[in-house]
């Protein structure tokens, strides 16, 4: 198995842990995995939910951002490290600021097109910064634009790219209807990707590493769709149901009670369908019922929490801490097939052994 390499950084194992908000991936899980060789991801979404006064949400998202940075830091002192930041919230330029002061290896920038550079960064700061850019996105078109705006305005490329297919779990880059019928492959996604970069990658003489999400559970797929040419994979579901993992026990426990019937496609507030494990809360929004709202911080760009039946920030963090009462458990298409919980070093020993199990079977074959 090749290492994953981002320009000057390399990760041992090709295994990126998805960023998962609220609360399901700080600085537990993201160092358990960065101490296996692979890249650790905190979640900066939401963050300031889930401690102290909601009151003061912006300053509290940011003062426990830098603090799970500080914290993974020193459970992997020589691991990587990065966050996953969603463009679609309102502080995204604060926590985007704080992710390169406190140089982090990584930043990926999900739920929207990453094409202007934060007003809280310079951009010479932002050009030159140690930290790796992987904007995640879900189409070639998504990728062209994005590079088209890279070369032509700032004169870089991104560092990698995130693609997250149909199956993943969180908020999706597809239409409903893209959802519910026959699913584009991931492997397809990934070559139409690849031919999208490749002009670029030449003209800069730089590698743009690609990293396939979504529905990668095994080893054995992990082998398939690196076959199919991603450079690397980001697991998000696999790694719920690990000690590691911050989410409160019965969260997880939500993936070991759902069935495959129970994975279902939901409208989010945010504006995007999600992926998530249905429950009483679900089907009472399905049955028209709404949740009351009083929003001080509004953190999404899109909601607009006078019309929203619920709030997807207080849902997500509640359920982070095991209150499914009253929010329920994002999960991707796989979900169904955790049995018990895990730790991280079991899962990287599988993922690797299941890795070369399929890469064996296929030069048997070839
Ligand atoms: C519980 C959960 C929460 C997630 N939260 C986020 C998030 O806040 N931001 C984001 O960009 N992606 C989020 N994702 C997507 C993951 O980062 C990852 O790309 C995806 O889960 C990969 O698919 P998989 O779960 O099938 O492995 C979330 C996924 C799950 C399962």
């Amino acid at each position: 198995m090749k290492p994953l390499q981002i320009g000057n950084l390399t990760a041992r194992y090709p295994i990126v842990q998805g960023g998962m908000g609220v609360g399901i991936s700080l600085s537990g899980l993201a160092s358990a995995v960065a101490r296996q060789g692979g890249i650790g991801v905190i979640s900066a979404v939401g963050i300031g939910l889930l401690e102290g006064n909601n009151k003061n949400y912006r300053a509290n998202n940011q003062k426990l951002f830098e603090r799970e940075i500080k914290k993974a830091r020193k459970l992997a002192p020589d691991g990587i490290l990065g966050a996953n930041i969603m463009f679609a919230v309102t502080d995204f330029d604060d926590m985007f600021r704080i992710a390169l002061e406190q140089s982090l290896d990584i930043v990926i920038i999900g739920a929207g097109l990453f094409l202007k550079i934060p007003p809280t960064v310079d951009k010479d700061q932002f050009i030159h910064s140690k930290t790796k850019y992987a904007p995640k996105l879900s189409s070639a078109r998504a990728v062209k634009l994005t590079l088209k705006v890279w070369d032509e305005k700032f004169g870089r490329l991104p560092d990698a790219f995130v693609i997250e297919g149909p199956k993943a779990g969180g908020h999706l880059g597809f239409k409903k209807s893209e959802l519910t019928g026959e699913l584009k492959p991931l492997d397809q996604i990934i070559k139409e990707v690849k031919q999208v970069i490749s002009p670029y990658e030449d003209k800069y003489g730089q590698a743009i590493p690609v990293i396939a999400a979504g529905g990668i559970y095994t080893g054995y797929d992990m082998f398939d769709i690196m076959q199919a040419g991603a450079d690397a994979v980001k697991i998000g579901t696999r790694f719920v149901t690990t000690e590691e993992c911050d989410a409160d026990i019965r969260f997880k426990q939500e993936f070991i009670r759902a069935s495959e019937k129970d994975i279902v496609i939901i409208d989010s507030p945010v504006g995007l369908p999600g992926r998530a494990v249905e429950n009483d809360f679900i089907r009472s929004v399905n049955a028209g019922e709404t949740k009351p709202i009083k929003c001080e911080w509004r953190c999404l760009k899109t909601c607009d929490w006078r019309k929203v039946p619920y709030c997807i920030a207080q849902a997500l963090a509640n359920a982070a801490k095991g209150n499914l009462d009253e929010g329920f458990a994002f999960a991707g298409s796989n979900a169904y097939r955790a049995t018990k919980i895990e730790t991280v070093p079991e899962v990287f020993a599988q993922l690797i052994d299941e890795y070369h199990k399929a890469q064996k079977n296929a030069a048997v074959y070839s």
